[in-house]
């Protein structure tokens, strides 16, 4: 069978890029919406690669900070490639500022970005998975949020991450028995991303987007059948 259909949010760079590109080559996977909100020709490249692999593609433009697009890009990605068994909510933007000085604006955006965009898109995919009977749902969240530790640097961001967290195991609870798995992929440092101030790396490990695609995947195929509510931490020695 290579007929499920996937949807990255924030694919056309960074660990989304990898997430989507590794996805096509599974497969079960017959198709892959990359999702894009300014990059378009980064965006078609990723669609142009999977295509050559052999796989349907398209680009999808949405701003997600803003529900009603968490919404439309569901609904384009049904309407041109059929449905959405794959959802993985990607798009996560970062804010590094001491916790004192964050405005209510950026912590609105953070919040948005981090956590409501994942709900949004989480409760469009979620009616159609049921109904089919089988459904992958990976949010991507942050490697440090389940220490619940002091965040001086990153407050918003880690405060949204968590709450992500929360929603990835309320969803996995409640879609328990349904055929639908909500997970949770939890990238420490990754080459390209920005590091809080201060912040040692620990055997000197910095991940590649490669490592956080392979778990995507993993939890994204039935080979994670009976994996729900899960965090996978790729993060190597980050927490030891
Ligand atoms: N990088 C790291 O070291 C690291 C570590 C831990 C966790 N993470 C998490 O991993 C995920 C990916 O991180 P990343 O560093 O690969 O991200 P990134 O390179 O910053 O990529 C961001 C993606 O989000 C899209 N985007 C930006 N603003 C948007 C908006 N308003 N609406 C919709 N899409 C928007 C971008 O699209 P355009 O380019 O088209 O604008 C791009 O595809 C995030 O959830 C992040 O929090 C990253």
């Amino acid at each position: 069978m290579s007929d499920r259909v996937a949807l990255v949010t924030g694919s056309s760079r960074g660990i989304g890029r990898a997430i989507a590109l590794r996805l096509a080559e599974d497969p079960e996977v017959g198709a892959v919406a990359v999702h894009y909100r300014s990059e378009r020709e980064a965006a078609l490249d990723v669609v142009r690669l999977i295509r050559r692999g052999g796989k349907r593609s398209t680009a999808i433009w949405a701003d997600l900070n803003q529900e009603k697009n968490c919404r439309r890009i569901l609904a384009t990605a049904e309407q041109r490639l059929g449905r959405v068994d794959i959802l993985v909510n990607n798009f996560g933007p970062f804010l590094m500022k001491p916790w004192l000085e964050v405005s209510s604006a950026e912590s609105q955006r953070i919040f948005r970005g981090c956590f409501l965009s994942a709900l949004h898109c989480l409760q469009a995919a979620l009616p159609a998975m049921r109904s089919s009977g089988w459904g992958r749902v990976v949010n991507i969240g942050y490697h440090r949020v389940e220490q619940w530790a002091a965040f001086p640097g990153i407050l918003p961001y880690a405060a949204a991450k968590a709450a992500l967290l929360l929603l990835t195991r309320t969803a996995a609870a409640g879609e328990a028995g349904s055929g639908v798995t909500v997970n949770m992929v939890s990238p420490g440092l990754i080459r390209g991303g920005r590091m809080p101030r201060g912040t040692r790396i620990p055997a000197r490990f910095l991940g590649e987007a490669s490592d956080v695609a392979e778990a995507a995947a993993w939890l994204a195929s039935d080979r994670a059948a009976g994996v729900n509510g899960a965090n996978v931490i790729v993060a190597g020695p980050w927490k030891m």
